[in-house]
C-alpha cells in the first residue's frame, strides 16, 4: 500500500519526504485555505513548491463545479509539473471531466466518493485514482473502512486499472484498517503516520540498549 499525506502543510510534507516512506500528495480547497495561500498566482506557487519536495503525485483539486470550468482549470494545472493529478469531485460534470483527461493521458483522482456506485462511474470514466472518504461515513455511523474494502473487491474482479485511495483518514488504526481492507493507497495526516511508530515495547527495549551500551562505553 503507498502512503500520501494529506495535507498542503509544507513542513509536514518535507518531514514525511524525509521519512523515505511517502508516495504522493493529497490536497483539496480547505487543506490550500488552512495554510492562508491567498490568490490564484500564490496557490499555483504553493502547488509548485509541494511538487518539488516529493517523489510522486500531488493532487490538485479544481475550484469549479461545472465541466468547462473543470476542464479549463484542470489543464491550468496540469501546466505546473507533471505530478500534478487533476482532483474531480465524483458529480455528473465531475465524471465527464475525469473522462475528458483521462482519454488524453492525464492523471486524476475522482473524490468525495461515498458508495460503489460512484466509484464504479469514477473506474469506467478511466480515473487513476478514486477516493472513498472513510472518516466522514464513519462520522454519521457508517462504515467507511468497509466502502474500501467493497470498491477493492469490486475493482479487483472485474480487472478496473483504478487504484482504490483511501481518504479521510482520521487516525493511526484507521491506516491498518485500509491495509486490511484492500486499499492500494491511503492518503493520511502526518500524525497518523507517525503514529505507526509508537510502541511501549520499542521505547523499552531501546531504553535498555542504550543503557547497556553506555555500560560498555564506560
Ligand atoms: C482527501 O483527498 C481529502 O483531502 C481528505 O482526506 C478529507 O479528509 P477530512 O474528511 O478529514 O477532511
Amino acid at each position: 500500500m503507498k502512503f500520501f499525506i494529506d495535507t498542503a502543510n509544507l513542513d509536514q510534507i518535507r518531514e514525511a519526504q524525509e521519512l523515505g516512506i511517502l508516495d504522493g500528495v493529497t490536497t483539496n480547497p480547505s487543506l490550500m485555505a488552512k495554510e492562508g495561500v491567498k490568490g490564484k498566482e500564490a496557490i499555483f506557487q504553493h502547488y509548485k513548491a509541494i511538487c518539488d519536495i516529493v517523489d510522486g503525485d500531488v493532487s490538485a483539486e479544481v475550484f469549479a463545479t461545472d465541466y468547462e470550468g473543470m476542464v479549463r482549470e484542470g489543464e491550468e494545472l496540469l501546466k505546473i509539473d507533471p505530478k500534478i493529478t487533476v482532483k474531480l469531485p465524483c458529480t455528473k460534470d465531475g465524471i465527464k471531466a475525469v473522462k475528458y483527461f483521462s482519454d488524453r493521458g492525464e492523471k486524476t483522482n475522482c473524490t468525495l466518493v461515498f458508495s460503489v456506485g460512484q466509484a464504479l462511474l469514477a473506474a469506467k470514466a478511466g480515473a487513476k485514482y478514486v477516493s472513498p472518504f472513510i472518516g466522514r461515513l464513519d462520522d454519521i455511523s457508517s462504515d467507511g473502512v468497509g466502502l474500501v474494502r467493497e470498491i477493492a473487491g469490486v475493482y479487483r474482479y472485474y480487472g478496473y486499472k483504478t487504484m482504490v485511495l483511501a481518504a479521510s483518514v482520521r487516525h493511526t488504526r484507521h491506516i491498518i484498517q485500509c491495509l486490511e481492507a484492500g486499499a492500494d493507497v491511503a492518503t493520511c495526516p502526518l500524525k497518523a503516520i507517525l503514529g505507526l511508530l509508537n510502541h511501549p515495547l520499542t521505547d523499552k527495549g531501546l531504553a535498555t540498549f542504550v543503557s547497556d551500551a553506555n555500560k560498555m562505553m564506560e
